[in-house]
């Protein structure tokens, strides 16, 4: 059976763009894989907490010396790499703030980078553990930044999100830009439209997969 981990991270809800094109990408992977399993994560509805010292040191302690306590403070983490280990395939909806990933994100990925259990330390270096996963990032932003764009430079998403996946051993990796949202909420272009746009070129994933 085949698993999607589907992860979201918009504050605007239903207002969301990034949202509403995450879920017509899991739409469209339902009707390809109708035996499948999605795993939700919204990152908004349940945040998960800064990692602090305690964390730290627990995540560097041998698991079999860990504490209780220690145990406790890495459950969330170990529940969300569970997750990545599970799917086979991740769909992980964004908006860009201040020209990054939200902080909501970040925050998710500083639970589940963890030396041991994600990437590991050898002799050539540090290799990723997570084997023959595929993931999709679709990034809602106001301006435009896509190949060739003015912007482009500015555009620090792709480059981290690539190096920080890659660096767990997720290397198929793709992007789906939906640039030029500021349009959207003035009024200028119609959501419905812009939406529609988008998920015509996410739906050809679908087609060419
Ligand atoms: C706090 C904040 C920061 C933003 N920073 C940027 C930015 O750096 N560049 C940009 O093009 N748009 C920026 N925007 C606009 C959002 O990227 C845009 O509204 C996009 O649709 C957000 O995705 P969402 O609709 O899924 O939330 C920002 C919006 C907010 C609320």
């Amino acid at each position: 059976m085949s698993v999607l981990l589907h992860i979201d991270s918009s504050p605007l809800g239903s207002a969301s763009i990034s949202r509403s094109l995450s879920a017509h990408y899991v739409e469209a992977w339902q009707k390809s894989n109708p035996e499948g399993k999605v795993i939700t994560r919204d990152l908004n509805a349940n945040p998960v907490p800064l990692i602090d010292a305690n964390w730290i040191g627990s995540s560097y302690t041998p698991t079999d010396a860990r504490s209780d306590e220690q145990k406790a403070v890495l459950a969330l983490s170990n529940t969300l790499i569970g997750e990545l280990r599970e799917a086979d395939e991740y769909i992980i909806g964004l908006p860009m703030h201040n020209f990054n990933i939200p902080s909501v994100l970040r925050l998710w990925i500083d639970q589940i980078a963890r030396a041991g259990e994600t990437f590991a330390y050898s002799s050539e270096g540090p290799v990723g553990l997570l084997k023959g996963k595929k993931a999709t990032f679709i990034v809602a932003s106001g301006g435009v930044y896509g190949p060739g764009s003015q912007m482009e430079s500015f555009n620090f998403i792709e480059p981290y999100l690539r190096a920080a996946f890659g660096f767990i051993g997720v290397s198929d990796v793709r992007f789906h830009l939906a640039g030029g949202a500021s349009a959207v909420a003035q009024g200028k272009v119609d959501r419905e439209e812009f939406l529609k746009t988008h998920a015509a070129n996410i739906q050809a994933d679908f087609q060419v997969a």
